[in-house]
């Protein structure tokens, strides 16, 4: 098995959690692969993703529920299969967050984690690596917990600690995929976070790294970065 969707081809995932799912990405990659699974919940913080959602996964028993994961997993059901992708910097207190995922598995369950990391990147993913961070900065500074990117070690300290046991690993190292050499929509999104985190104006230092980081995106280009991503069951 190669890629995630070797695994999932001969995965029956009975009731399926998906956190943070966002627009549906991800879950729409499970329910086009999965072997099987009997109903699909997608929970995401931010209530309006659930159009996206829709739009994106198709099926039967699809359902969105709009909440923090931390406040779900205080009376959360149990779930044969959770997944979780590129998330893990988005979530406060991660290692005891999956610490509690692990405890509403069903017997015989299957967690799958998905999540960027920051080992060994090319020049054009080392600039999309300082953007993520330069706006992960300007929301945390809004109120918002972001981080920048986990190191591929550190998310495999958060499994081991949580209790969980690694049945397959899939590296997705992303080293061709498409470089973008057009800053406009990064200046764009990072000019939003700045009059949010610094609605009186912000220090020159945040001006500055914006306009390198726009200067670099020009001239070396940004690309996507590695994904790790981990199949795992209770240990
Ligand atoms: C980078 S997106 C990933 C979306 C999707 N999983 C994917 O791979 O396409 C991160 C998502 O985490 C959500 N999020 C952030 N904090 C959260 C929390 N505490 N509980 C639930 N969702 C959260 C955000 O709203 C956002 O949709």
């Amino acid at each position: 098995m190669t890629i995630l969707e070797d695994f999932l081809k001969t995965h029956d995932a009975g009731a399926l959690l998906d956190i943070a799912c966002g627009g549906g990405a991800f879950t729409k990659r499970l329910t086009e692969n999965l072997k099987s699974y009997t109903s699909v919940l997608g929970l995401d913080i931010k209530a309006e993703s659930s159009d996206g959602f829709f739009e994106a996964v198709k099926g039967h028993d699809i359902s969105f529920i709009s909440a923090s994961i931390h406040d779900y997993l205080e009376t959360a059901d149990a779930f044969d299969t959770v997944s979780v992708s590129n998330a893990l910097h988005h979530l406060e207190g991660v290692g005891e967050v999956l610490k509690d995922v692990r405890n509403i598995l069903n017997e015989g369950g299957t967690f799958i984690i998905n999540e960027m990391h920051c080992d060994n990147l090319t020049p054009s993913q080392q600039t999309q690596r300082d953007q993520h961070k330069f706006l992960a900065d300007l929301q945390r500074a809004a109120g918002e917990y972001h981080r920048e990117t986990w190191s591929r070690s550190e998310i495999l300290e958060f499994v081991a600690n949580a209790g969980l046991r690694i049945q397959h690993t899939y590296e997705n190292a992303n080293e061709d995929a498409p470089i973008t050499k057009e800053p406009d929509r990064m200046v764009e999104r990072a000019q939003t976070a700045i009059e949010k985190a610094y609605p009186a104006g912000a220090p020159n230092s945040v001006n500055t790294e914006r306009d390198r980081l726009a200067a670099r995106s020009s001239e070396i280009g940004s690309s996507p970065p590695p994904q790790l991503t981990l199949v795992c069951i209770g240990a």
